[in-house]
């Protein structure tokens, strides 16, 4: 089978113009130009920051650790399990030496295994969160300067590792979404189960918090990040609630908000009935849908040839997005009929590691609840075509 006659189970471009169409009826911005090479995100990247974290003179790799002793409590107390673990190492085993950018660091989970089990790697990690990066720092100190991080959004990935010196690399990691302890501690305002402040920010310096959005945003615009966001059913109920209770002060006043506003035998499945609207108000403070698809293309474009991506993703509308950039990756942005050739200046850039998504196994699912909706994809950079090779320009 040609690379281009792939069998990814599609984020076909029904399902993208489905969540546009979702997009459009709440004035919020389509995602498919977002990933276009040239499309330009809504939000400007926010500036590069170092915090410390590169630390010199470390200890040598004992490189016989194995995955399972991996610690996942950090000195501040930041726990967080991190998911498809063995996977996630075993993906990156053959890659080439070099820099692996750890996009979405958090606790340093992932990034502790990866660096325990491969002394071919490097780490370079970014988050946005400060506490995140704290917890990291220090769970990576043993690591000497095979670990660095940056405090970032992980949209401006590429002009990071430009910056630092450290393209093209080995290895990209996305392990989306919120961390356990950002739901856990009160504080950060992200959880129905917590009565805390409206927050939800992951970077505490952004000025939109969840407060911004539940007490300022119109009800029809409300119902449609429900929606688009959380796939909200009762979506125009529970806006109408929430601009009809303002002003809303707490994550507990918006929990009960939700849950009155759900018919009662529909309170009764599908878990906490303010967990769709949590979620949903969650990404549309962080733009985490927004900012995804330029990325996934950014950290498709530093990779060097045989070097990997692995996004795990955890809820429909980012999987649909990774799908999406994977296959333009893997199409080369042909979209003409699978059977067909493109033509001879489309080039695929990453070949699929599976077609399918991996997702965890029932063991896993059972000790760590947060992984039952995981699904993981990964592609392979291609080494670049003789026609590549031949438009560069010669110096
Ligand atoms: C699921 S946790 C990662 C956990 C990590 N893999 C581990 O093993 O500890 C996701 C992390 O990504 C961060 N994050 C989410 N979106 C981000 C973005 N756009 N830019 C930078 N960091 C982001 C969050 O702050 C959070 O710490």
């Amino acid at each position: 089978m040609p690379p281009y006659a792939f069998d990814l189970d599609r984020p076909s471009d029904r399902e993208e113009k489905d969540d546009n169409r979702k997009r459009a009826r709440s004035g919020i911005a389509p995602l498919q130009s977002l990933g276009q090479r040239d499309g330009r995100p809504p939000l400007h990247p926010l500036p590069i920051e170092s915090v410390p974290g590169n630390y010199l003179g470390g200890q040598p790799l004992s490189g016989e650790l194995q995955v399972s002793d991996t610690n996942h409590d950090s000195p501040h107390g930041f726990r967080h399990q991190p998911v498809l673990l063995e996977r996630i190492v075993a993906l990156f085993t053959p890659v080439p030496p070099g820099w692996l950018v750890d996009a979405t660091v958090g606790g340093a989970g992932h990034a502790t295994a990866l660096l325990e089990q491969h002394p071919h790697l490097k780490v370079l990690g970014l988050d946005q969160d400060g506490d995140a990066l704290t917890a990291a720092a220090e769970r990576l100190r043993p690591f000497g300067d095979r670990a660095l991080l940056h405090r970032s959004r992980f949209d401006a990935l590429d002009d990071i590792v430009k910056e630092l010196g450290t393209t093209p690399v080995s290895g990209v990691l996305f392990d989306l979404g919120v961390s356990s302890p950002q739901l856990d501690r009160a504080d950060r305002g992200f959880s129905y189960q917590h009565d805390a402040p409206l927050d939800m920010r992951m970077d505490q310096r952004q000025q939109r918090s969840a407060d911004d959005i539940v007490n300022h945003t119109g009800e029809r615009e409300l119902a449609g990040l429900l929606r688009a966001y959380g796939d909200e059913r009762f979506a125009n109920r529970i806006a109408k609630a929430i601009v009809r209770e303002r002003p809303v002060e707490t994550t507990g006043q918006l929990a009960e908000i939700v849950r009155d506003a759900i018919p009662a035998p529909a309170r009764r499945t599908g878990g906490h009935p303010a967990k769709r609207t949590f979620q949903a108000i969650r990404i549309a403070v962080n733009a985490e849908l927004d900012v995804l698809p330029q990325a996934i293309d950014a950290g498709l474009a530093v990779l060097q040839p045989g070097g990997r991506c692995a996004v795990l993703a955890y809820h429909s509308g980012e999987d649909r997005i990774v799908k999406a950039r994977f296959r333009h990756g893997v199409t080369g942005g042909w979209k003409g009929p699978a059977h067909l050739p493109p033509p001879s200046d489309i080039h695929p850039t990453v070949r699929l590691l599976k077609a399918g998504a991996w997702t965890p196994a029932d063991d896993e699912i059972a000790a760590n609840r947060r992984a039952a909706s995981a699904r993981l994809r990964a592609v392979e950079k291609l080494a670049p075509t003789t026609a590549d090779h031949d438009s560069t320009p010669v110096a």
